[in-house]
């Protein structure tokens, strides 16, 4: 029923230490968190510390804002096969379609399964009968089976936060159907958008043989049913819009608004990551200034990009071909008084957050794949009715969906990046006005809230409902 206790099972656990730096943590941390604030629930996790006493089983509970997290610490050889190596180096990179730095290794397969089964041991004993178990993200896609196989009859549930890919990206992953198989086992699954969820149900018709029910979304195979639909993120928009009134809020305004004065700040909030399209970003900025030079003094770009996987080869890689991008436009269009591309590697709270999204006045979030992006929808609902800015958005973002009235573009074309730039310099108040109107709507009324009850709500009655 619908009071009966939730346990949350993700691979991070936003401990209350480590909640505010938004930038740094991706959306799923703080939606779950959000998620879990309004009833008596229990987190399970990766404590995201590293240790040998990872093989003693100890369980760290702590209780705060009325969200009890328990986690566990990996040993290092776990940290490598399970969340550098197969979570981060191989579903990562093809999830987001980049079959170019899938690695695809045995031995960090292995860890995967290993650490999938550990948490599967380690929850067992906390889970009671009537619990509803919800289990986040591609870390933990055979949790689900690994509980079944010890028992657990409870309704559980799976939410994948990043893209499904098309079924010809899919089958180049090694053991493909083994790993399908064990989704089967949710009595729901959920994705962000229905592309996510059409790739999904195109991959159980055509390479399993499942029977599809494109109506309920009902995946059937040896005689189970699984339901897989789709439920569109959103931000907490109570807890987000009351930032706004916050002292860290406006000081970060200010200080945003008084150092590029005359000029219009647009800006980028992402994680270091080679799905967000940062090259290509940059290199549409360098487009639009070869293309209108005497604008570098209307412009300023703030790129705030923290660091993220930092022991993952191709994270290296994406970090030093954005130094040097970023270098070559300030050295090429600098004057003494004027840098054009403000390049920062840190990540800020979500009130500072809130107050720089308010004082630029151009959002830029061109990922070139993204399951949701939850910064678009935050830049939106820190605007000024009155006098809101213009989001730029990838149409390959899953909030792209939802998100019909910003300025689309394609990330990979740096001439429609440059356009979209000068589109968004030169818009009219009333077009802003507009633009913003139509779309606080979905921003404001599919939050998380709203997401989180709806996932339970199916979760509880399928597949009847
Ligand atoms: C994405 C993923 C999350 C992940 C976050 C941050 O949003 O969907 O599961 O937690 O990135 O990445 P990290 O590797 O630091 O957890």
């Amino acid at each position: 029923s619908t009071d009966a206790r939730l346990v949350v099972i993700s691979n991070r656990v936003a401990v209350p230490k480590a909640r505010g730096a938004a930038g740094a943590q991706g959306g799923l941390a703080g939606a779950l968190h959000s998620a879990l604030k309004s009833r008596k629930g229990l987190w399970f996790g990766w404590s995201g510390e590293e240790s040998e006493s990872g093989r003693t089983g100890n369980i760290a509970t702590q209780t705060s804002d009325g969200v009890t997290t328990a986690t566990i610490d990996l040993s290092q050889r776990d940290v490598e096969e399970y969340y550098n190596g197969y979570a981060n180096s191989t579903l990562w990179p093809l999830f987001h379609y980049r079959l170019d730095l899938a690695k695809y290794e045995r031995e960090t397969g292995k860890g995967y399964e290993r650490v999938n089964e550990r948490f599967a041991e380690l929850v067992t004993p906390l889970l009671e009968d009537d619990d509803v178990v919800w289990v986040h993200d591609y870390h933990l896609i055979p949790l689900g089976e690994r509980l079944r196989a010890r028992g657990a009859k409870n309704r559980i549930g799976f939410f994948l936060h990043i893209p499904w890919p098309a079924t010809r990206l899919f089958v180049s992953l090694p053991y493909h159907e083994r790993l399908v198989r064990t989704m089967l086992h949710y009595d729901l699954v959920g994705f962000q958008t229905k592309e996510w969820l059409d790739s999904f149900l195109h991959y159980c018709r055509t390479e399993l043989g499942a029977e599809v029910d494109e109506e309920s979304g009902g995946v059937t195979l040896d005689g189970r049913t699984t339901i897989a639909r789709a439920y569109p993120i959103g931000i907490d928009w109570d807890h987000f819009s009351a930032l706004g009134e916050t002292g860290d809020a406006r000081q970060a305004q200010q200080r945003l608004m008084s150092s590029t004065r005359r000029r219009t700040a647009m800006i980028g909030v992402d994680r270091l990551d080679y799905s967000k399209g940062l090259p290509e970003r940059l290199d549409g900025i360098s487009r639009f200034f070869d293309k209108h030079p005497e604008r570098v003094r209307d412009l300023v770009f703030v790129q705030i990009a923290p660091p993220s996987r930092e022991d993952v080869d191709s994270y290296q890689a994406i970090r030093a071909t954005l130094e040097q991008k970023a270098g070559q436009i300030n050295g090429a269009r600098s004057e003494v008084d004027v840098v054009p591309v403000r390049y920062v590697n840190r990540g800020y709270s979500h009130a500072e957050l809130f107050g720089f999204f308010r004082a630029a006045k151009i959002g830029l979030v061109t990922p070139l794949r993204d399951g949701m992006n939850l910064v678009a929808k935050e830049y939106v609902a820190a605007q000024d009715p009155e006098d809101p800015g213009v989001l730029i958005l990838s149409s390959f973002a899953g909030a792209a969906a939802q998100m019909q009235d910003a300025l689309l573009v394609n990330p990979h074309s740096p001439d429609d990046l440059a356009h979209a730039i000068r589109t968004a310099l030169d818009m009219p108040l009333e077009e802003r006005k507009r633009r913003y109107e139509a779309l606080i709507v979905t921003v404001r009324d599919d939050n998380v809230q709203d997401w989180t009850e709806t996932f339970l709500t199916d979760l509880d009655c399928v597949p009847g409902c």
